[in-house]
């Protein structure tokens, strides 16, 4: 069962939408960063920490109810993304939980390996494979993006990926531009060639309903602040390849999965805002199982953002000396828009727009390839200005006026 999209509704979740900014309410286009927080994640926190926490192993009610929690936010993580709740594991943030990954998945690599990495790609889900293949002799190869499409080229996808190719690193859908990636395609073509798939699903995770095994992906790993919820990485590592992986670990710690990955003590109090996050997705739709409902949920938010989003790329358009890095009518794209306003750094935009209420970010994002193909990196980036289900259409026109203002302003000025 699909619900109509209430943003009245899920604004009362965001307790942070009631900030003001010099007596302006703030208006967050700062998701791809970092969303803010739903209310059932910052309840689900202060609730732990209130009640008692403790450590694992204990057999006293603060330390089960420690592991029961950590247990239901496995399976509310499964059933986020179509995995099983042993296969979910926690960890700092992804780039923390991919170095340790790729450490230990490289201990079976050789100068005879190779390994496939994309340019569209924040440098979480490159780097890390980069160095261990580095370590090891391995190869690194690149999928290319095309610059005027915003788009990975696949033209050479099959001579690129071959059998010396031991992982494919790809990224559900790009941080910087929004593009989302055909990760299933690809995947198929590493599945032939007998590579691991790893799938960089951080950007994603709050925009589009995701299935793991629809994706092929091995490896998936997200960071749930950006889906509503707090500062905790989790990957969904197949169980079969997580059995295997001979992970660095100490040598009294669990050798058993998923708790093999999780290095130390985990942040208990974040695993228990993972699954209000979750709950919160959950509520906006309904659906015969766990996995059915946060899918429709997903859908529901993704319907809502596209309109959005389109409305605000338009406007942006419209705006003489904008120039809007997106990939073409067609290709499916989360709600992250990046532009650049001629005659201003981003850095001047996001100082202007902040000034109105408007929280927008400059930069690279990481995404520094991209951002190296197009020549901007050393040029302050982009502005990226993203959509959460907590935007609203007034919001993006305002968006849109605040900048017109500032293009008036700098041509008046000229
Ligand atoms: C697409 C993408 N991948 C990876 C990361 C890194 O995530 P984390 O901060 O959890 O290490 C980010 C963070 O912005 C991201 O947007």
């Amino acid at each position: 069962m699909q619900r109509t999209f209430d943003v009245s509704a899920v604004r009362e979740q965001f307790p942070a939408l009631d900030r003001l900014h010099d007596g302006r309410p703030v208006v967050y286009f700062d998701g791809p960063g970092g969303s803010q927080v739903a209310r059932p994640a910052i309840e689900a926190m202060r609730g732990y920490m209130e009640r008692g926490g403790a450590n694992l192993h204990g057999a006293f009610p603060t330390s089960i109810e420690t592991e029961e929690i950590i247990a239901s936010t496995r399976h509310a993580m499964a059933a986020f993304i179509g995995a099983e709740p042993d296969e979910i594991a926690f960890g700092a943030n992804m780039t923390t939980l991919t170095f340790a990954i790729s450490r230990a998945l490289a201990r079976g690599w050789d100068e005879n390996s190779e390994i496939v990495v994309t340019e569209l790609d924040h440098r979480a889900n490159v780097d890390p494979w980069v160095l261990a293949a580095t370590e090891k002799g391995a190869k690194t190869r690149w999928l290319p993006v095309d610059p005027e499409t915003l788009t990975l080229d696949l033209s050479n996808l099959e001579a690129t990926i071959d059998e010396s190719t031991k992982l494919v690193a790809v990224g559900l859908a790009s941080n910087a531009v929004g593009t989302i990636n055909p990760v299933a395609r690809i995947a198929e073509r590493a599945r032939e060639a007998g590579a691991l798939v790893a799938v960089d699903a951080v950007h994603a995770a709050p925009h589009i309903p995701m299935n793991r095994d629809a994706l092929g992906a091995d490896i998936l790993t997200c960071s749930a602040y950006k889906f509503f919820g707090p500062h905790v990485g989790v990957t969904a590592i197949r169980r079969g390849l997580l059995e295997e992986l001979p992970v660095y670990r100490l040598d009294p710690a669990p050798a058993y999965i998923p708790d093999k990955l999780e290095t130390g003590t985990q942040n208990h109090e974040g695993i228990a805002g993972v699954k209000g996050a979750l709950d919160f997705i959950a509520s906006l739709s309904g659906g015969d199982s766990p996995h059915e409902r946060l899918l429709s949920a997903m859908r529901t938010i993704e319907e809502y953002e596209d309109v959005l989003a389109a409305r605000f790329r338009a406007g942006l358009r419209d705006i003489p000396g904008v120039t809007l890095y997106a990939a073409p009518e067609g290709v499916r794209k989360t709600p992250t828009v990046a532009f650049r306003l001629e005659g201003r750094s981003p850095g001047e935009v996001c100082e202007h727009l902040a000034g109105r209420g408007y929280f927008a970010a400059g930069g690279d994002f990481y995404a520094s390839t991209l951002a190296g193909k197009l020549g901007i990196r050393d040029d302050g980036g982009w502005v990226r200005a993203g959509l959460a289900p907590y935007n609203t259409e007034e919001e993006v026109d305002g968006f849109v006026e605040a900048l017109e203002m500032l293009a008036d302003g700098g041509r008046a000025a000229r």
